[in-house]
């Protein structure tokens, strides 16, 4: 917990507001209400703190405190996830220590430089099918699901790239128990053993399918796209005997989770924003030729603002191992920080007319601010997003073929956002395609 120390060197005051028990209680049990109450908590200065489910809580939204527990401090302010690892195991998402900093070494080489080239063909392949789909959607007059349609996309991106073939209809039924998970993790029971047997169900048709992806990986050769993902963590465990199947299991999980559930809430979030202000989409079309990279940053720049405004991982949770000193705040030993993209994003004194969908922030100089910590959808510093260029690449990639043939116009108001894991919209997108080139 935050409190206020003597004055050298020098403080200010954190204010810890009330909170009724109620609104804690309902937040817990529901995930309801989160992000109001850490508004009202984040008024009260860039760090502030408060009683959360029994357990002091610091919510850091400001960008030098931003940039001290996520940039500077990392072995501080660790991971420390409880229910995510139910899910994810030991994957580099969840992973500590000297396991993390190997996996994450492995890893890293993948999605970086030459390694992230050898998926590209695999994410233009994926578009390329997104957009036959959505022809033939157009066609046939067809009103579809914007959230289910990008999770489609988003999910064959990563499919293909860590097993090297497209992703069939069968796995992706298969795989709405990922999604059913992944949406009720925030309000799991606490104890990990109710926990996972609540969705065990759920769980043991995760694992089957990647235990077939990775029997097939080991046993036939690989598919169109070449060897994937899955083949550098089998081709690891030739020599590194911690790479056991349960930890193969456990990184394919992470990457398929990480790597799709965020790029697929951005995308939906982007075509909702566009379709408040079609403006933004003749901009950005109108930037430059297809192909060029006028266009393409023009293309990153929706991508950016919309992850400004709704940054999918919208709180990092931090657990604090020692006493610090943060911007001025004595932080107790066993704290729990958690650091808030979403309140940064849309602080007024950072950002000008924060609510304002504007993709101009990102492509006219001077117009978003210098500071790093203002920033953060990718997270900062040794834990920040080890699929960055990815998600670009794929986002962009997408958007490069379906915003010149097509509009999407979503039919009825727009969705309130939903805070669990990610921020998505809190019900389907159910929206109209027809060509446009
Ligand atoms: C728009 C899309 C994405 C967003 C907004 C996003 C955001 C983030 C953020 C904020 C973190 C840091 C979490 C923290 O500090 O607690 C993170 C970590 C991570 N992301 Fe992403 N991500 C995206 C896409 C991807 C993709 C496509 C992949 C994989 C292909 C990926 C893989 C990972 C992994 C493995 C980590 C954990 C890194 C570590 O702990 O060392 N992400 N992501």
């Amino acid at each position: 917990m935050a409190t206020q120390i003597p004055p050298t060197p020098p403080v200010t005051g954190v204010a810890v507001p009330e909170l009724s028990p109620a609104e804690v209680e309902r937040w817990r049990t529901t995930g309801r209400g989160m992000p109001e109450l850490l508004r009202r908590v984040a008024r009260l200065g860039p760090v502030a703190g408060v009683r959360l489910d029994g357990r002091p809580t610091v919510l850091v939204t400001g960008p030098e405190a931003v940039q001290h527990v996520l940039g500077r401090n990392p072995d501080r302010y660790v991971k420390r996830s409880h229910r995510g690892r139910i899910l994810l195991g030991d994957g580099v998402l969840s992973a500590s220590g000297e396991a993390w900093r190997a996996q994450r070494l492995l890893l890293q080489s993948q999605f970086t430089g030459s390694g992230m080239r050898r998926w590209e063909q695999r994410i233009a392949a994926a578009a390329r099918h997104t957009a036959a789909r959505w022809a033939e959607h157009a066609d046939a007059g067809r009103t579809v699901d914007l959230r289910e349609e990008m999770h489609r996309f988003a999910l064959d991106t990563i499919w293909r790239s860590l097993t090297g073939h497209p992703l069939e209809d069968r796995t992706v039924t298969e795989l709405t128990a990922l999604e059913a998970v992944v949406a009720v993790l925030p309000v799991l029971p606490s104890n990990a053993e109710d926990a996972r047997s609540a969705v065990a169900g759920e769980l043991a048709r995760i694992d089957a399918v990647v235990h077939g992806a990775i029997e097939a990986a080991r046993s036939a050769p690989p598919g169109p796209h070449g060897p994937g993902l899955l083949h550098v963590l089998l081709s690891a465990a030739q020599d590194r005997p911690e790479y056991t199947d349960r930890l193969i299991r456990d990184e394919f999980v992470t990457l398929m989770v990480a790597g799709h559930e965020t790029t697929a809430t951005t995308l939906t979030w982007l075509y909702l924003f566009l379709a408040e202000d079609p403006s933004a989409r003749a901009r950005a079309l109108a930037a430059g030729p297809a192909g060029s990279e006028e266009r393409r940053t023009a293309l990153r720049a929706l991508v950016s603002e919309t992850l400004r405004l709704y940054p999918s991982a919208w709180l990092l949770p931090r657990h604090a191992v020692e006493e610090d000193l943060l911007t001025g705040f004595r932080i107790e030993a066993g704290s729990e920080v958690l650091v808030c993209p979403y309140l940064v994003h849309r602080d007024p004194e950072l950002w000008p007319e924060p609510e304002v969908f504007d993709p101009r922030r990102f492509t006219v100089p001077g117009l978003r601010p210098a500071d790093p910590g203002a920033y953060l959808p990718f997270g900062i510093g040794a834990r920040a997003c080890l699929g960055l260029q990815f998600a670009l690449r794929e986002t962009v990639a997408l958007l490069e073929l379906l915003l010149p043939s097509f509009e999407a116009v979503p039919a009825g108001p727009a969705p309130e956002p939903s805070f669990g894991m990610v921020v998505r919209p809190g019900r389907p997108v159910p929206a109209v395609l027809t060509r446009t080139g």
